[in-house]
C-alpha cells in the first residue's frame, strides 16, 4: 500500500501534485467563477465579516500563517493566527463579525475542537477546513471546505499541509470575489496559476535527487537552522518541525529579519542553516535583504543551504547548495518551497534508520487536551 516507496512519508510527499490538483477540482464554473458552494453560510455573514482568525495546531497552523499573507491581501480582512490551545485562554476578541477558521488534518484534534467550541459560543461563524470526512470538527462548525489530499498516514503531515494551504487561498479568493476586493480577472489569474502548482511540484520533486544526497551526507548533523521571510517565514518553521518530528535533530525556524536580533549569536562553523529566499520578482526589495543574510551568516562560517527560484543567480556567490524550485507568484511560492525542506527530513531521518511513519511520542490525532 506504500505504492512501491519506502515510507507512506515519502508516499504522501510524493502524491502532494495530486493533493493539490484534487482540492482544486470543481470549485470553478464554467465562466471561471469560484463557487465554493459546501460552504453554507449566508453570504451577508460573509460580507460582514471584520476579522479572521485561524486556530489550528502543528502544521496546520503553519498553513493558516502562510493563508494570512494571502487572505489579508487579496480581502483587506485583518488576519490573525492563534494556536487552538492558546486561543481560549486569553479571553480573545471574537463576536458575530469574525471568522474563525479552524485548520485539520484529521478533523479530531481536541485543542482545536475546543476552539471551535469557544468561538461558536461567542457568536462567531466558524469555517473548518479539513481532510477527514465526518469527523467531529466539521460536524461541529458552521461550513466546511474539504482538502482533498486523500488519507494520511504518516504522523508528520505533508499532502495535507499543501492542501490546507491550497484550501485556504479558494477560501481567500472566494472572499475577494464575493467582497469585490479583486477584480474578476485578477482572481482568474491566480486560479490559473494555482493550477500550474501541481506541475512545479511534480519538477522538484523529480529533481529530489541533490537533496537526498545532501541529507544523507548530514545524518549527523546535531542542529539545523531555519531562516524565511513573508510567506517563507513559516515554510523555514515548517521545515524545522519536520526535522524535529521526524529525525530527532534540534531544529529552529526563524523570521530573517530577526536574525540581527538575536539567531545570529547561534551562527558558528558549519552551522547548518536553510534559507528560504523570496522571488527575485517580489516587491519591497525582500529578495534582497535575505540574500544579504545568506552572506552575513556565511562569513560567520555557517553552511547555507538555500532554497530559491530558479534562474536567481544572485544567490550562488553565497550557497554551499541552492535547490532551485519553478517560479511562481510570489505568494503561492510556500507550495513549492517547502517540499525541498519535507524531502530534506524523510530522506535524512531514513538515513538514519528511523521509522519516519511513526516517530517517537507523537500521534497522528491527538484526541486530548
Ligand atoms: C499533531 C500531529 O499532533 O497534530 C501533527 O503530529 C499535526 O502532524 C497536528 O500537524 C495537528 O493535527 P490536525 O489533524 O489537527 O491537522
Amino acid at each position: 500500500e506504500k505504492g512501491g516507496f519506502r515510507s507512506f512519508m515519502d508516499k504522501e510527499i510524493h502524491d502532494q501534485p495530486h493533493a493539490v490538483a484534487d482540492t482544486l477540482l470543481g470549485r470553478t464554473d464554467t465562466a471561471g467563477h469560484l463557487v465554493l458552494d459546501e460552504i453554507r453560510v449566508d453570504e451577508a455573514v460573509l460580507r460582514r465579516v471584520d476579522k479572521i482568525i485561524v486556530v489550528a495546531c502543528g502544521t496546520a497552523a503553519y498553513a493558516g500563517q502562510v493563508a494570512k499573507y494571502a487572505i489579508e491581501h487579496w480581502c483587506r480582512i485583518p488576519v490573525e493566527v492563534e494556536l487552538a490551545h492558546e486561543f481560549r485562554y486569553r479571553d480573545p476578541v471574537v463576536d458575530a463579525r469574525t471568522l474563525v477558521v479552524a485548520v485539520s488534518q484529521s478533523g479530531e484534534t481536541m485543542d482545536t475542537l475546543m476552539a471551535v467550541r469557544h468561538a461558536r459560543e461567542q457568536g462567531a461563524t466558524v469555517l473548518a477546513i479539513v481532510n477527514t470526512h465526518g469527523s467531529t470538527i466539521p460536524r461541529e462548525s458552521d461550513a466546511v471546505l474539504y482538502t482533498h489530499a486523500g488519507p494520511e498516514v504518516a504522523v508528520a503531515s505533508t499532502k495535507a499541509f499543501l492542501a490546507q494551504i491550497t484550501a485556504a487561498y479558494l477560501l481567500g479568493l472566494y472572499l475577494a470575489q464575493l467582497r469585490g476586493t479583486k477584480y474578476p480577472d485578477e482572481i482568474a489569474e491566480i486560479l490559473d496559476d494555482l493550477r500550474e502548482i501541481p506541475d512545479k511540484i511534480q519538477a522538484v520533486l523529480d529533481a529530489a535527487g541533490a537533496i537526498r544526497e545532501v541529507a544523507v551526507a548530514m545524518k549527523d548533523v546535531p542542529s539545523v537552522l531555519f531562516l524565511g521571510r513573508h510567506v517563507g517565514y513559516p515554510v523555514a518553521m515548517e521545515g524545522a518541525l519536520k526535522l524535529k518530528e521526524i529525525a530527532y535533530i534540534h531544529a529552529e525556524g526563524f523570521a530573517a529579519g530577526e536574525l540581527k536580533h538575536g539567531p545570529i549569536a547561534l551562527i558558528e562553523t558549519d552551522q547548518p542553516v536553510f534559507i528560504i529566499v523570496p522571488s527575485p520578482r517580489g516587491r519591497d526589495s525582500l529578495h534582497a535583504k535575505v540574500v544579504s543574510n545568506i552572506q552575513e551568516i556565511r562569513a560567520r562560517g555557517a553552511r547555507t543551504l538555500v532554497v530559491a527560484e530558479e534562474g536567481d543567480e544572485d544567490v550562488l556567490p553565497f550557497a554551499d547548495q541552492v535547490f532551485f524550485v519553478p517560479r511562481t507568484a510570489s505568494l503561492l511560492a510556500p507550495l513549492l518551497a517547502v517540499v525541498p525542506l519535507q524531502i530534506f527530513a524523510c530522506e535524512l531521518a531514513s538515513a538514519k534508520g528511523l521509522d519516519v511513519d511513526q516517530p517517537r511520542n507523537l500521534a497522528k490525532s491527538v484526541t486530548v487536551e
